[in-house]
């Protein structure tokens, strides 16, 4: 099996707190990689010690078999150019146009011609639904789904093999909440790229997921096929599902 992420013996400290806690995991190519967890259980954080946002005070964070830790600024710039980030919140920029958020990444490294970057603009933005009449919108006249699908256009506009979607779901209704599944989905078998969701959304985690993690309190509790979760013998992840899993048996069966 190709592993294009490779976490092992985790641990991050900041500020005194100990985040996470011995976590190991890899990530397949091509796979969807959930990790589910309760809110303030590590999850943004691993995906930053991922992206070497942030350092691991101490374990491996191997991403494209490159030691994040070890890589030059350079390098580590050439490994990020192939991941995309679609941050928790749609983290847009309120003073630029839809399609200028898209092609951020060309625009600051600028040697391309407008009308070139607003058409790969417009082919990002009909990948994810979206169309020319957003083109020249700005982010405040956008709804919460339009607002996620422009974050995600923007992560895929420098073709990466790996796309980190943090809560992709989160703030939108249950129906928006399925198309944005749905597109992540669409996504990862039209483009071949894998996808490391991080995700507290039962339903979206046991629709789109090929393996999931869940973590507790910066800590692996289990790792398996979305089966093997759903058939849990650790009493946390029976606890943890219980809730969810009359929504979850609804989608699978849907
Ligand atoms: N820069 C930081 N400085 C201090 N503490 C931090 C920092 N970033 C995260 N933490 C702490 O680390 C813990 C885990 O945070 P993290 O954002 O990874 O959680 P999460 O699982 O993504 O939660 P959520 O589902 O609410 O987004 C929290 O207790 C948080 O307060
Ligand atoms: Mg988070």
């Amino acid at each position: 099996m190709d592993t294009l992420v490779k976490v092992d013996n985790l641990h991050f400290q900041i500020q005194g707190r100990h985040i996470l806690k011995d976590v190991s995991f890899e990530v397949y190519r091509g796979e969807i990689f959930t990790i589910l967890g309760g809110s303030g259980s590590g999850k943004t954080t691993i995906t930053k010690c991922i992206v070497g946002l942030f350092r691991p005070t101490s374990g491996k964070v191997e991403v494209f078999g490159r030691d994040i830790s070890k890589l030059s600024p350079i390098e580590l710039d050439e490994v990020r150019k192939s991941i995309g980030y679609v941050f928790q919140g749609a983290a847009l920029f309120d003073s630029l146009r839809v399609w200028e958020n898209v092609v951020f990444y060309q625009l600051e490294h600028g040697k391309h011609e407008e009308t070139y970057l607003k058409q790969l603009a417009l082919e990002k933005l009909r990948m994810v639904g979206l169309s020319e009449e957003h083109l020249d919108l700005y982010p405040s006249e956008l709804s919460g789904g339009m607002k996620k699908r422009v974050g995600i256009a923007r992560a895929i506009a420098t073709h990466p093999e790996l796309v980190i979607y943090d809560e992709p779901t989160s703030g939108l209704d249950p129906i928006t909440s399925r198309v944005i599944d749905e597109l992540i989905r669409s996504l990862r078998d039209k483009t071949g790229s894998t996808a490391l969701v991080v995700s507290h959304d039962l339903v979206s985690a046991f629709s789109i997921s090929d393996r999931i993690m869940i973590i507790r309190d910066g800590q692996v509790v289990q790792i398996g096929r979305v089966e093997e979760i759903m058939n849990s013998p650790i009493e946390f992840v029976r606890e943890f599902l219980k809730k969810g899993l009359g929504d979850i048996q609804a989608v699978r069966r849907g």
